[in-house]
């Protein structure tokens, strides 16, 4: 029986610029155009497991705001269960807490450099982790790390303690403790995240190095991406975030390695394009 993908993260407004180049330390240089998208690591891989046919719950924190209550009707129209903490204003000692955002450009080359402002999602607390009570065996939790690491690393010890497989995406880089490092199965990262995990001599269980348009490494074994020409690459923001979700959808119904590994690359290619 097909589990559930239960994903933990963020939720975020972001704010797109196209430019011809990303701005250098210093430099100004003017938007060609610019939208507003829902977005956020979570709320991608989220959509990206709903969209590869998953049951998917997303638990993550908004604020009290316009962008919070668009991002819940959103959730629903998905079809994702939304499990969302709303962060009342001036529950944290920082003034109005609003829904996360981030500030993206996007050179002509779908390039990207991306800021986070964490808002809501920073205050996700213990409580959010009642929506993982249900959880067992052959369900997947998702989890990035653009939410506050305590939550992930208890999200993580709960999700295996009750023997669902546990997916870590480590993105934005950031240390995590060894068991959460050890309980991951895969732990996701990138080639400069993975070497920063070795540094620190911090081996997960199972670990997928994503090497962009050359394809992947699970656990030492190589995965080719499908070639996606240049002049078709768009934008590659939240193309990590597609490969993440279709992954952990692909596992949830019981894919093989290679047939997860298949999808989070066409659902990666799809999302450049
Ligand atoms: O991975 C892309 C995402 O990173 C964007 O949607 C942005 O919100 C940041 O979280």
């Amino acid at each position: 029986m097909t589990g559930r993908v239960v994903v933990l993260g963020s939720l975020n407004v972001d704010e797109v610029w196209q430019v011809a180049r990303l701005p250098r330390p210093g430099e100004t240089v003017l938007a060609l155009d610019s939208q507003r998208y829902a977005g956020g690591k979570g709320g991608n891989q989220a959509v990206a497991a709903a969209r590869a046919g998953a049951r998917v719950r997303m638990v993550a924190a908004v604020g009290a705001d316009e962008a919070g209550a668009a991002y819940q009707k959103r959730l629903e129209a998905w079809g994702i269960e939304g499990a969302l903490t709303v962060v009342a204003p001036g529950a944290a000692d920082v003034g109005e807490v609003r829904t996360g955002r981030a500030l993206i450009t996007v050179d002509a080359t779908g390039e990207n450099a991306i800021v986070v402002d964490p808002g809501a999602n920073g205050c996700l607390n213990e409580s959010a982790l009642d929506a993982l009570a249900d959880l067992g065996p052959g369900d997947v939790l998702l989890c990035q790390l653009e939410i506050p690491l305590g939550i992930v690393a208890a999200a993580v010890r709960q999700a295996a303690a009750r023997g669902a497989r546990v997916v870590v995406n480590c993105a934005p880089f950031a240390v995590l403790p060894a068991e959460v490092v050890a309980a991951a199965d895969p732990l996701v990262c990138n080639e400069t995240e993975a070497a920063a995990f070795a540094d620190l001599g911090l081996l997960p269980g199972s670990w997928l190095v994503t090497f962009g348009a050359a394809g992947c490494s699970w656990d030492g074994e190589q995965y080719v991406a499908p070639l996606v020409p240049a002049a078709e690459v768009v934008d590659t923001t939240g193309a990590g975030d597609a490969f993440c979700g279709a992954l952990a959808a692909a596992l949830a119904r019981g894919a093989t390695r290679a047939e997860a590994v298949a999808a989070a690359h066409a659902a990666g290619a799809e999302a450049v394009r």
